[in-house]
């Protein structure tokens, strides 16, 4: 297999909160292939967009002791001074965020944000020839009448529309490698259909990876090739999405997908959630991250630290008991 274009060992996050350090990221295991897309999903406060931080290396200012390794390209993040971190973002990592107002500046048209990024990426480049290659780009996302629209300020589009700028903005900037946290959360389900669809339309024009993270297990399914499942600031299971999720390995993996299944039938979208409490960073973790909300957990899982296995097809899962399980 060829090499991935990001490998991640061992990374621990943890941060100093007023209760003590928080382990935010226990010691993720992952891979991100070369030209695919990776589906992050995950309860609330399961590490999935501090995961998307360190791979940015936008990391909160309470955030201390990283450690592990990053491997993007072969280059290790971790650790990384802050200038090379700025030089790779917005040329070779970018990132699409769940509001777009906290990326798009409020007094700037579209036209100059697009701008901006096609000189960053290419400071040669003419204002003119600049402004055709993003009218042209406003016409691939979606966006009718670009030339009006490139006129235009942030708060005089609509969420959606604003959505697909920074898709655009994204798309202009080439990157080997995109994290979009959630991109479709804040929109109305029209709305979100319709960008995930986009982004599909879209993925021949990434030759990059694609990091993708959503709550939503339909989406991930409709738009990934792999996923990876976070739990408590570890990925519980990897893998091809077919697999993983027509025939999911850890009773984690196991139980999100039946809440969804569920959300789906029941009146009036009501969000339904796994019974127990997602774990408290500030507590220290003895054995299985999930054994107690776990219906399969033994006494070994209260003990012991399972790590990432192989089940087959390209899967991992991390837990001691997946191929005794039913
Ligand atoms: N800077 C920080 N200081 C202290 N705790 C933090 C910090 N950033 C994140 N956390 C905690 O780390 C955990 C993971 O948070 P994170 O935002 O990465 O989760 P998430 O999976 O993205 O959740 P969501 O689905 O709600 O976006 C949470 O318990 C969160 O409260
Ligand atoms: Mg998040």
């Amino acid at each position: 297999m060829a090499e991935p274009l990001v490998a991640i060992r061992n990374l621990k996050l943890e941060a100093g909160t007023a209760r003590g350090r928080a382990a935010i990221l226990r010691g993720i295991d992952l891979e991100i292939g070369r030209g695919r897309i990776l589906g992050l999903v995950g309860e609330s406060g399961s590490g999935k967009s501090s995961l998307a931080a360190c791979l940015i290396g936008l990391t909160p200012a309470n955030t201390s002791a990283i450690s592990g390794e990053i491997r993007f390209d072969g280059q290790n993040l971790v650790g990384l001074d802050p200038t090379a971190f700025a030089r790779l973002r917005g040329r070779r990592i970018a990132m699409i965020f769940q509001d777009p107002m906290t990326a798009l500046n409020p007094l700037f048209t579209i036209g100059t944000h697009l701008v901006d990024v096609l000189r960053h990426r290419d400071p040669g480049l003419s204002r003119a020839a600049a402004l055709s290659e993003a009218t042209a780009m406003l016409v691939k996302v979606g966006i009718a009448d670009p030339e009006a629209r490139i006129a235009a300020y942030p708060h005089q589009l609509s969420g959606g529309m604003r959505q697909r700028v920074m898709i655009a903005m994204a798309l202009l900037m080439r990157p080997d490698l995109l994290l979009a946290d959630e991109p479709t959360t804040a929109l109305d389900a029209t709305v979100e259909a319709q960008i995930v669809e986009l982004l599909a339309a879209l993925r021949r024009e990434v030759s990059g990876s694609i990091v993708f993270i959503s709550h939503h297990l339909g989406l991930v399914a409709q738009l990934c090739d792999d996923v990876a499942v976070m739990y408590g600031g570890t990925v519980v299971e990897t893998g091809p999405v077919d697999a993983v999720l027509t025939d999911p390995r850890h009773p984690y993996t196991r139980a999100l997908i039946a809440c969804e299944i569920d959300e789906d039938d029941a009146p009036g979208g009501r969000l339904l959630s796994i019974p127990g409490e997602v774990p408290d960073p500030v507590r220290p973790m003895t054995g299985c991250i999930f054994a107690p909300r776990c219906a399969h957990a033994v006494e070994t899982c209260r003990s012991e630290v399972p790590e990432l296995r192989t089940s087959g097809d390209g899967r991992r899962a991390a837990c001691l008991r997946f191929e005794e399980l039913p």
